[in-house]
């Protein structure tokens, strides 16, 4: 790893919100990262256009193409290896990702889920969140682990769940959350891999 710059690759599947804010923010000169490529595994992410608007390298590796996860983990793990990666983030990713592949980046795989976790693994958070009459409801960044959406946590940040939200209201909300929690989580990353917390 270098000490001065470490090499980051975002993955996402969709619109691709968080990987925008990550990419501001590892853009800033004071942040000790280097954006070297996204991966989506879907070809028909909105993302993608974020990225070539922005004159970020995108490699589509489509899952489709593949037919088992092994084959498509293995691709995706030869493609950021061959780029040097040395820290993941999952930003809207929503592919499992096998064992093996996990365990072969040790803590250098991050994830942003739209819940408190441990509450509300998988998917339809906020419906979820609204029919359990939560008050609070929010947003994690954790260390990904082989489970779905779990691992050490590294920021959560919570929003007020108002009478009358929706799952969409409620979205909105967390998604500006999300948008702080992950630069703030890649920070606290950053550091620690510095050796300097
Ligand atoms: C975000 O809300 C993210 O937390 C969620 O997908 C959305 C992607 O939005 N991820 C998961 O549910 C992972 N389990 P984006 O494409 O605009 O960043």
């Amino acid at each position: 790893m270098s000490c001065s710059s470490v090499k980051i690759a975002i993955l996402f599947s969709g619109r691709g919100s968080n990987m925008q804010a990550l990419a501001h923010h590892i853009a800033k000169a004071d942040v000790p990262a280097e954006l070297v490529m996204t991966v989506t595994n879907r070809p028909d992410a909105g993302g993608i256009e974020i990225c070539e608007a922005a004159g970020i390298a995108c490699t589509v590796i489509d899952h489709k193409s593949f037919d088992s996860r092994e084959a498509f983990d293995a691709k995706l793990d030869g493609t950021l290896r061959a780029a040097n990666v040395e820290l993941i983030c999952c930003a809207g990713f929503m592919r499992l990702l096998t064992e093996g592949f996990v365990n072969g980046w040790p803590d250098r795989l991050l994830n942003i889920h739209p819940s408190l976790l441990p509450k509300y693994q998988g998917l339809h958070t906020h419906k979820r969140a609204l029919e359990a009459g939560d008050k609070m409801h929010g947003c994690t960044v954790h260390y990904m682990r082989p489970e779905m959406d779990a691992g050490p946590i590294i920021v959560q940040k919570s929003v007020q769940v108002l009478d009358g939200d929706t799952p969409d209201t409620l979205a909105d909300r967390v998604i500006e959350q999300e948008h702080i929690a992950y630069p703030e989580a890649l920070d606290m990353v950053l550091k620690k891999m510095a050796g300097t917390t």
